[in-house]
């Protein structure tokens, strides 16, 4: 049937999903797929509606996109799409929403606090210590993020996260190595696919070298001992199906110095670039980019 891959939108992501979007187009194509390009940011969504389609994959990442709205859209119109479902998908969307929930399944994430424009910030630095990491819940890429190492900086990384977000996540900052873990699949035969080590300059894996510059690592499988591993893998999963997700998603961890896993956050539809991690990790379990996208595909519902 035809399949629509909806990219592009209008969150402060966009371009990353033209890229994600166009890469999954095309190897659909190439895999003999009837597929479509459809940007939800600049076509009337009219035509998406009118126009038959049997399937969409969604490449759109953050707001409008990732966040629940757009896959609300689509069981209106009973058009089934890849990944997570309305529900799973705004709460993943949201950082401080995925948090409460992780927490309730005594799943390790970093203590936080939600700040507002009357939050006192010393407080929350009395609390927390230092340094902090503060960031807009609801958007990715890491935009708006701020890690904050003296209390005299905290206001204007809050004002800055606050240009995204009404409310602003600080997070106590987990020195170590940075981890990523893709899940494919739902409910119990959810699955991790191997986990990827993020080495980034200085520490500083930000929108610049996720998609920009060329200076990131990244080891995959992530060596780490094998007990480790399956830990971590394991937290990926209960990560994701406690948030409901299905299809695909990707769980992104710090390993702190004593060898302690906390959960960051939960990707619904995370980056498909050719700079992207979940292709990695498919690609180190044998999985080409292509058969990647055909296995999410497979999994659309709605
Ligand atoms: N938010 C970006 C697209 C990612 O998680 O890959
Ligand atoms: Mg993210």
């Amino acid at each position: 049937g035809r399949v629509v891959v909806l990219y592009g939108g209008r969150s402060a992501e966009r371009e990353v999903s033209l890229m994600s979007g166009q890469g999954v187009y095309e190897a659909l194509r190439g895999a003999g797929v009837d597929a479509h390009l459809f940007d939800t940011g600049t076509q009337p969504l009219t035509e998406l509606i009118q126009a038959k389609f049997d399937r969409a994959f969604i490449a759109l990442h953050g707001r409008y996109g990732e966040d629940g709205t757009v896959q609300g859209l689509l069981e209106l119109i009973r058009l089934p799409y890849t990944g997570s479902g309305a529900m799973a998908s705004g709460l993943a969307m949201d950082k401080i929403m995925t948090k409460k929930v992780w927490q309730q399944y005594g799943l390790p994430t970093p203590g936080y606090a939600v700040l507002t424009e009357d939050t006192d910030l010393d407080a929350v630095v009395e609390a927390l210590g230092l340094p902090l990491i503060i960031k807009p819940p609801h958007e990715g890429s890491t935009l708006g993020v701020t890690k904050v190492e003296q209390g005299a900086q905290l206001r204007e990384a809050y004002r800055l996260a606050a240009r995204y977000d009404e409310f602003v996540l600080a997070e106590k900052f987990i020195a170590g190595r940075e981890l990523t873990v893709p899940v494919l699949g739902k409910g119990k035969t959810a699955r991790a696919l191997p986990v990827i080590e993020i080495v980034a300059p200085q520490g500083n894996y930000d929108y610049e070298h996720k998609y920009v510059s060329n200076d990131t690592q990244y080891i995959c499988p992530a060596s780490l001992a094998p007990e480790l591993t399956a830990q971590i893998m394991d937290l990926a999963v209960r990560s994701y199906t406690s948030l409901g997700c299905e299809g695909w998603g990707r769980a992104d961890f710090m390993l702190d110095a004593q060898g302690r896993p906390w959960l960051l956050e939960m990707n619904t539809s995370p980056g498909m670039t050719s700079h992207s991690l979940v292709p990695m990790g498919a690609k180190a379990a044998g999985m080409s980019y292509a058969e990647l996208c055909l296995a999410i595909l497979e999994s659309a519902s709605c």
